[in-house]
C-alpha cells in the first residue's frame, strides 16, 4: 500500500481514516482524499494531502483520478446506512453496487487492491444470532443488508475470476467523536453520548434490551489498515470477515455511562423501523477467522470506550 485513494472521505470511517493512513504512510506514500460536491472537504483534510472530486457513480472520474495518482489501493467507503436506505433502496443500490462496480472494473485495468466494507447488516433473521459463525445464511432483509451481500459477493468474484485484491471486514457499530454516522440503526451508540454531556435523558429508538455488536473507531480504523498490510497467503477467506468489539444492549451501555455520569437517564422511544432492523441482526457475531487469518484483536472494552467517548464529546461540546 503506497498510494491510496479513499472514496467517501469525509464519512464517519473516512474522515478518521484518511489522517490515520496519511500519519501510517507518510512519505512513503500519497493519501487522496475523495469527496463530493454535496459533503465539501474540510480544511484539515485538504490542507494535509490532496482531495479530489470523485463521484462514485462516474467510472471515467475514478479512472482519471487512479491513473494521476497511481493509485495501488482504493478504500471504497461510499454507502448509504441501513435506515436511510429504507427511505430510498435505489439510491442505495446505486451507491453501494452500481459504485462498486465502478471502483473493480477500475481496479481491475490499474491492478488496484479494493477494500469495501460490509456490515452486521449482511445478515438476516435466519442468521443464527449468538456466534453468528462467519459462513453461514445471510439472508438480510433491509436494502442496505442485500447491498452489502451483493457487494461482498460481487468483489469475491472479481477476486476469482480476475485476481483483483479485495478484501473486507463486517464492521459493527461504529462509535466515533469527529464526524457523526447518518441514518444509521446503530447511531443511538453514538447520539447517547451527547444528551449524556448535556444532562439530558436520552430517547432511546432501540428497545432495551435488543444487542448488537459495536466497536470503537479506532479499532475500526486499525482494522481497515492491518487486512489490507496482511500477507495474503494467509488468507482463506476475502469478502468479508466477521469483526467486534463489544456486544450491548442500550440497557448496557446506559448502565456503563451511568457510572461516569450518575444523574444520566434514559427512556424508550422505539422507532418501527430501527426497531426491525436491529431485531434481524446478530446479537453477537463470532471473529475466530478474523483471529486466525490476519490476528485481528480488538483493544477498547465497553467501559474503556465511555470513558474515551464522555471525554472527546465533552471537550468538543465545550470548543462549540
Ligand atoms: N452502522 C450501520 C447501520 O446502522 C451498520 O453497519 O446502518
Amino acid at each position: 500500500m503506497k498510494n491510496v485513494l479513499i472514496i467517501g472521505s469525509t464519512g464517519q470511517i473516512g474522515s478518521e481514516l484518511v489522517v490515520a493512513l496519511r500519519e501510517h504512510l507518510k512519505e512513503k506514500g500519497t493519501v487522496v482524499a475523495g469527496y463530493t460536491k454535496r459533503r465539501g472537504v474540510p480544511a484539515q483534510i485538504r490542507e494535509t494531502g490532496p482531495a479530489e472530486l470523485v463521484d462514485i457513480l462516474d467510472k471515467d472520474n475514478i479512472e482519471e483520478v487512479v491513473k494521476r495518482y497511481q493509485i495501488d489501493t482504493i478504500y471504497n467507503l461510499a454507502a448509504v446506512l441501513s435506515a436511510t436506505a429504507e427511505a430510498n433502496p435505489v439510491n442505495a443500490w446505486r451507491v453501494g453496487i452500481d459504485g462498486l462496480i465502478n471502483v473493480l472494473e477500475v481496479a481491475r485495468i490499474y491492478g488496484c487492491a479494493v477494500f469495501t466494507p460490509s456490515s452486521i447488516g449482511a445478515f438476516g433473521p435466519d442468521s443464527p444470532k449468538n456466534n453468528t459463525p462467519q459462513d453461514c445464511v445471510m439472508r438480510p432483509t433491509s436494502i442496505y443488508g442485500v447491498s452489502k451481500v451483493t457487494g461482498e459477493l460481487l468483489s469475491d468474484y472479481y477476486f476469482r475470476r480476475y485476481g483483483v485484491d479485495t478484501r473486507s471486514v463486517r464492521f459493527p457499530g461504529l462509535i466515533s467523536y469527529a464526524t457523526p454516522p447518518g441514518g444509521g440503526t446503530t447511531d443511538y451508540a453514538v447520539d447517547i453520548f451527547y444528551s449524556a454531556v448535556r444532562n439530558e435523558p436520552f430517547a432511546c429508538p432501540i428497545p432495551e434490551n435488543e444487542k448488537m455488536d459495536f466497536m470503537y473507531m479506532p479499532d475500526a480504523i486499525r482494522a481497515a489498515i492491518e487486512i489490507m498490510e496482511t500477507d495474503p497467503t494467509k488468507l482463506i477467506h476475502r469478502n468479508s470477515f466477521n469483526i467486534t468489539a463489544m456486544s450491548f444492549s442500550p440497557a448496557e451501555i446506559a448502565e456503563a455511562i451511568k457510572k461516569n455520569v450518575p444523574g444520566f437517564k434514559i427512556h424508550y422511544e422505539v422507532d418501527p423501523l430501527r426497531k426491525a432492523i436491529a431485531e434481524s441482526w446478530p446479537n453477537k457475531m463470532d471473529e475466530t477467522c478474523a483471529e486466525k487469518e490476519w490476528g485481528w484483536k480488538p483493544k477498547f472494552t465497553l467501559d474503556e470506550m465511555v470513558k474515551d467517548m464522555l471525554k472527546h464529546v465533552r471537550a468538543k461540546e465545550q470548543q462549540e
